[in-house]
Order: structure tokens, then sequence, then C-alpha cells
């Protein structure tokens, strides 16, 4: 289960920003039986600041199935485990290598640069052929003995001397037999994903307070960009926006100021920019090369009195609890500050109110 939890994590985050949320949540969820028994907003919630939140549900509903059909064990024959959601061939691999010590060829980022390089193959690790060589390659790898620290040792090599950008080419125990070093290649292998502009889309996002200052979220959809997360009410137009003001609020609409968060950033720079990136597996972070982006200009309303009651699409939360309920959207406004220290800033920018 430990194990793998943290592979899980590891997948698309760094060791170093992972181990303070996997103590978390193995403190919380300890085996995985307590996983499968706790609901889905806990879960999210151990998970807020990972990102990709596509994973926690994965995990969440692959213990189910553990508890369903494996006697609440994970399930320690590759087809199996490679069958529940969110383990594909490498991690199943690395999950039976790390805790089983089973003989299986992992292929994650880290390892298919260092495969790439070492052995000078080309073309995109993307791409059919290419993937299906460097799987040959790292099965023809596997020593027979030690798996666990075989499998940890080729990923901790590609993360900390193969690197993407500067790689230790003159400290590297492989420099005499690879070939990327020898034929002056490293820079340019693996290579890059041939390219494709990302669609851009645009989104205005309400604010809206009660009464007592409380901001409204809404539950998104249960499919693209941050699904099923809170986050504040989306519309693709500010006439939508609208429409939907009127639709689902009680109060007045008028005085409505758009606020355009790429000249928020205050000071120097591009500004703040709210993007995100679906690419099927959940939120990607600016910069990543997948799926679609989307840029987010919340409009401020004035603030509202005797708005709609809570019920389970919609509901009403302090800024305290912002901070403790997964709102993406918020993180992404607030970091790193709080919610509540943010909003006055941009009020002395003179952007809200
Ligand atoms: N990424 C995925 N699995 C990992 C591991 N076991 N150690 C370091 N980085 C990883
Ligand atoms: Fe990677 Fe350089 Fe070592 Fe080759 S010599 S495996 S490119 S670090």
């Amino acid at each position: 289960y430990r194990v793998w939890l943290s592979e899980i994590m590891l997948q698309q985050t760094q060791v170093q920003t992972v181990i303070p949320y996997f103590e978390r949540f193995e403190r919380e969820l300890p085996t995985l039986r307590d996983l499968a028994e706790a609901s889905p907003d806990r879960v999210i919630a151990l998970w807020a600041g990972l990102g990709y939140y596509a994973r926690a549900r994965n995990l969440h509903a692959a213990a189910k199935i553990c508890v369903e059909k494996h006697g609440g064990e994970l399930p320690d024959d590759f087809e199996s485990l490679a069958a529940l959601p969110g383990i594909g061939r490498s991690t199943a691999g690395a999950i039976l290598a790390q805790a089983h010590g089973q003989r299986h060829a992992i292929l994650d980022g880290n390892v298919k640069r260092v495969f790439c390089r070492y052995h000078g193959i080309d073309g995109w690790p993307g791409t059919g052929s290419v993937e299906k060589q460097l799987w040959l390659v790292a099965e023809q790898h596997l020593p027979q003995t030690r798996l666990a620290d075989y499998t940890q040792a080729i990923m901790d090599f590609g993360a900390t001397v193969c690197t993407r950008a500067s790689p230790s080419c003159v400290l590297c125990p492989l420099q005499h037999a690879c070939v990327a070093l020898r034929e002056g290649r490293v820079e340019q292998l693996p290579q890059p994903k041939p390219g494709k502009p990302l669609p851009e889309r645009s989104a205005v996002v309400l604010l809206l307070r009660d009464a007592t200052g409380r901001v409204l979220l809404q539950r998104r959809p249960s499919t693209g960009v941050w699904a099923a997360l809170w986050s504040l009410p989306e519309a693709p137009d500010h006439a939508v926006a609208c429409d939907w003001f009127d639709a689902h609020v009680d109060g007045d609409g008028r005085g409505v100021r758009s606020f355009d968060l790429r000249r928020s950033g205050g000071g120097g720079g591009g500004g703040r920019r709210l993007v995100g990136l679906d690419d099927g597996q959940g939120i990607a972070r600016e910069g990543h090369a997948t799926g679609e982006l989307v840029q987010l200009q919340p409009i401020e309303w004035e603030p509202m009195v005797g708005v709609r009651s809570d019920d389970d699409e919609r509901s009403y939360q302090t800024d305290s609890d912002l901070q403790s309920i997964i709102v993406e959207l918020a993180n992404k406004i607030a970091t790193p500050e709080p919610f509540s220290e943010t909003l006055p800033r941009y009020a002395d920018e003179g952007l809200f109110w």
C-alpha cells in the first residue's frame, strides 16, 4: 500500500514535494481499507496541492476494487495490478519490483531519457515504435537480483545524474559506454514531441460573497479541467456569466466589473496568469506540453446578500475554509498566500472594489 501510494504521488511530482503529502496521507489513511472507506472529498482534500487529481480519484477507485475483488490487498500479480485504475505497465512494474522484488521493467519519463541517451535512440519517446524499442531495452537491462534496488537506482539516476537540463556526464558512471555522449548528442536526446500549439480558452469566473463575506463555490462537472473539484462558478464569457447569475443568484448583478488576472501580477513580469491544462490525467501546470490551456478572467460582482442556499453542487465557504477545501482555482489565485490575504491585496492595487 505504501509503495503504491508513493509511486502514484511520484508519477508527476518530485520527491521533495511529495514527502509531506505522503506522510500526512499515510498518517490519516494508514491502510488500504481506510482509503477504500474514506469519502471522496477526504481523499481529494489529502491530495490538495499535489495536482493531477485524477491520480487521487483512481487511487480511491482502485482501493475499493481491492476490497471487493482482492481481499483488501493490493494484488501481487502483474495482470491484476495493471488492470487497476491509475496503474499502467510502468507503475505496476515499479510496485512489484520495489514491494516484492519481482523482475519487471519500468519506463517512466526519467528512465526513458536515460535509455534514449545511453543507447542514442532517436525519435520522440511518446511514439509507439520508439516506446516499443525502449521497453525492449528496459527489459534487457534488468538484473537477476536486487530488483528493488535496481528499480529505485535507475529512477534516481535519471533524476539526479542524467537530468533533463544539465546532465552530469563528467561524473557519470556510464560515461564510457554512453552513445549520446560519444556522439555529442546529449542535448538533442531525447527528441521533443513534434510541435503542436496548445488550444487556448478564456473563461470568466464569478467571485460572489454573501452578507458575511463567504465565497460561493460550485462543484465542477465530472469531466474536463479540474473535474469534480470545487471552484468559483465559471462561464465561457461575461454574457453567460450574467445569465448564470440571473438564474442562480437572488440578487442584483448590476455594477459588474471585469477583472483580468493577467494584469494583476503586481510588479514586473507578465503578471499573474491562471492556467490549467487537462491532459486527460488531470491538471498540469503551465509549461506542460499537452492538453488545453485555460485562461481564466475572474469578474468581481458587488458583494451579494440573500443568495441561494447551499446544496450538493453549491456551497458557501469562509475564507479560512477555502484553505482546507480543494479549490485548485482558489489555490491558483491565492498561491502562495491564503485567499483571505490575497483579496485585500488586489484591493490595494485598485483592481477590486
Ligand atoms: N518517481 C516514480 N517513482 C519514483 C521513486 N520510487 N523514486 C523516485 N522518483 C520516482
Ligand atoms: Fe546521461 Fe551523460 Fe551519463 Fe550519458 S554520460 S548516461 S547522457 S549522464
